[in-house]
């Protein structure tokens, strides 16, 4: 087991009365692609608002590199765990540039940020193709493409996505599945949320199934692949 990125304990989170996190805990060693699969409803993306600082949580402890995660969004991004949203919340009337600038805003190290525009465009050729187009104009597939990015762009050392195959065309998801495999042996960890188990197994180290707001089954990637008696029973 290598050292643990990230440890939470007993996290709950609710909406008014309705508790869409119930007492969870995980953890995420350093270097790992874990993902966290489940059901629509299951409480995915709660759980990723909560990490991230968009969600108040009801109790439970997140501990990340080492120290208490702190509440405020932006010093969690500054603290190195960065998100890329469900739906990918690109910015449509920015050029694919201005959006990858949005990633780094909070970075002031001007040779960092250029390396790093370099290395986004690298993973992603399409990008720098369309440097100056729309964000708007950009493709299901290229818009996702865009959403990692921008989030490596705030060079992050845990990148969380959330459902980032929705709604894509399998040959894109396979194209960024193996891009994230990439991200994630150049020294990223990744905690990927998927309803698509099958495509998230085969790139996870390891992973967790949630099934109404509690984990009901963790295991390695490659074991959960072959048990599918338990995959269907909570993914369907
Ligand atoms: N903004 C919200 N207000 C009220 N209930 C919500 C809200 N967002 C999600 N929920 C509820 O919380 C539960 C978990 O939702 P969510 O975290 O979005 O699950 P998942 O991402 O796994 O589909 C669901 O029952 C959902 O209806
Ligand atoms: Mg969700």
């Amino acid at each position: 087991m290598g050292d643990i990125i990230l440890q939470v304990d007993h996290l709950s989170a609710a909406y008014g009365g309705i508790r869409a996190i119930d007492d969870i805990s995980f953890h995420v060693n350093r270097g790992e692609i874990v993902s966290m699969l489940g059901a629509n409803g299951a409480g995915k993306s709660t759980l990723l608002k909560c990490l991230s600082g968009e969600h108040r949580r009801l109790g439970g402890e997140i501990s990340f590199d080492g120290q208490p995660l702190p509440s405020k969004c932006y010093s969690i991004v500054e603290r190195g765990m960065v998100i890329v949203p469900e739906g990918r919340q690109i910015f449509y009337k920015l050029t694919v540039f201005e959006n990858l600038q949005i990633g780094c805003a909070q970075r002031t190290d001007r040779d960092g940020i250029r390396s790093d525009l370099e290395m986004v465009y690298g993973l992603f050729p399409r990008l720098r193709e369309r440097e100056k187009q729309y964000g708007g104009l950009l493709s299901g597939g290229e818009q996702q493409m865009l959403a990692i990015a921008r989030g490596l762009m705030a060079r992050p050392k845990l990148l969380m996505l959330d459902e980032p195959s929705l709604g894509l065309a399998p040959i894109i998801v396979n194209q960024i599945m193996e891009t994230l495999r990439q991200i994630a042996s150049s020294g990223t960890t990744i905690l990927l949320i998927e309803q698509n188990a099958k495509k998230a197994l085969q790139i996870s180290d390891r992973a967790y199934v949630m099934n109404v707001g509690r984990i009901v089954l963790e295991g390695e990637g490659k074991a959960l692949l072959e048990d599918e008696q338990l995959m269907t029973a909570y993914l369907g």
